[in-house]
């Protein structure tokens, strides 16, 4: 990208003037359910695909059945399939979120690092932007830890709704952030973001202002980033804000890298899905008869992080027997990246407006301020 283009990527709404209206599509009813009293649990289970019941978030951070389950289904369909695949939501379970967590501390890792210091630098600038006694609602919320930096300025903030598929992560988080904020109410809701979500009526008179950091986003194939991002329209209601991380197409050298780790964390990370189906699925995965791999996709602007077979092996996985030919590749995760241009292109097809977007001096990442459109 020329300096001219990185200079006009920190710039003001009033440069935005392409307008794209959302195609039609289908609108999803509200199902699920919520708790309101913080004493009778830590987290709530919204329900998603595997089925609306709630469910108490165990304290213990142990999967609950209904986890089990829905990993079971997605992994032998996945493995039953032509190019076998594990869908990447997976990969967060108690283990895999540490080791996530291990994985923003990597030299290689310049997502995290990075936009954290966007978000730093910006903090005040985003808080200036949240109406009072709004509510914070942050989808894929992880650690939280990148949320604090803006909670430190939102004084007038209602409450923080941080959703996660991930019951550990969302337990540590809530523990830390009401314990440096207590005045804030905090109500995680564990639920797949890909489903819609119900956000607890005492909330639906508030403005609801979304976060979506991590690059979470890039996950998707761009058809269902953004049927994902007009969902999120739909939860956040009229008029909202979403702050969103994208990350930006770079040296292939670097991105590889950042994938691929020098210490094997990323390997740690991606082999941990084979560790957890042998954990929760009865699975016999020998982990090292698979290998990490990352690969960039010219074609389609993503990592593709693979686990491959390094001989022609079976595996059980709940009382299913699974085929694999040396070589053979389980797909287990995209990781899209974005020019700023294309990344508008995107959110315009799911009804947002850009208003601002900011990057870094070396142009590694994007934070992006979106707004509903009427
Ligand atoms: C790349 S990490 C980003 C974490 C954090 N937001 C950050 O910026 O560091 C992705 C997070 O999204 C969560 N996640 C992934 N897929 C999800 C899904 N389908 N529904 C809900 N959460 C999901 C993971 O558990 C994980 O915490």
């Amino acid at each position: 990208m020329s300096e001219a283009n990185k200079k006009s990527a920190a710039r003001r709404s009033s440069d935005f003037s392409r307008e794209r209206r959302v195609p039609s599509l289908p609108e999803q009813s509200f199902f699920g359910a919520w708790f309101t009293s913080d004493r009778e649990r830590d987290s709530i289970r919204n329900g998603g695909h595997s089925g609306s019941r709630p469910t108490f978030c165990s304290s213990s951070g142990r999967a609950d059945p209904a986890a089990g389950s829905d990993f079971s289904e997605a992994l032998i369909a996945g493995l039953s399939a032509p190019q076998k695949s594990i869908p990447s939501r997976f990969l967060y379970d108690a283990a895999g979120s540490a080791l996530f967590e291990k994985i923003t501390t990597l030299p290689e890792y310049y997502p995290t690092r990075t936009e954290t210091e966007i978000l730093r630098h910006q903090a005040e600038e985003i808080a200036a932007i949240v109406p009072d006694g709004a509510v914070l609602v942050e989808f894929g919320s992880g650690s939280s830890t990148k949320t604090e930096l803006l909670l430190e300025r939102m004084e007038n903030l209602h409450a923080y709704v941080p959703i996660d598929i991930s019951a550990t992560a969302l337990q540590d988080a809530k523990a830390r952030i009401a314990e440096r904020f207590p005045a804030l109410r905090v109500m995680p809701i564990e639920a797949d973001f890909a489903q819609p979500i119900a956000i607890p009526p005492e909330f639906s008179t508030r403005p609801l202002f979304g976060f979506f950091p991590g690059s979470t986003i890039g996950n998707l194939r761009p058809v269902d980033a953004v049927a994902l991002l007009a969902s999120m329209r739909r939860t956040l209601g009229p008029d909202a804000h979403l702050i969103i991380g994208a990350d930006l197409k770079k040296n292939v050298r670097r991105l590889l890298a950042a994938y691929d780790d020098a210490d094997g964390v990323t390997a740690a990370f991606n082999l941990n899905l084979l560790a957890r189906a042998n954990r929760e699925l009865d699975a016999n995965f020998k982990l090292d008869q698979f290998k990490h791999s990352a690969t960039y996709d010219m074609r389609n602007g993503r990592i593709d992080m693979h686990l491959v077979s390094l001989r022609e092996q079976w595996v059980d996985v709940g009382g299913r027997r699974f085929h694999f030919d040396a070589g053979e590749q389980i797909h287990t995760e995209h990781s899209h990246k974005y020019e700023i241009d294309g990344f508008h292109t995107l959110a315009g097809e799911a009804g947002w407006r850009p208003q601002v977007v900011w990057t870094d001096a070396e142009h590694l990442f994007s934070v992006h301020v979106l707004v509903a459109d009427a």
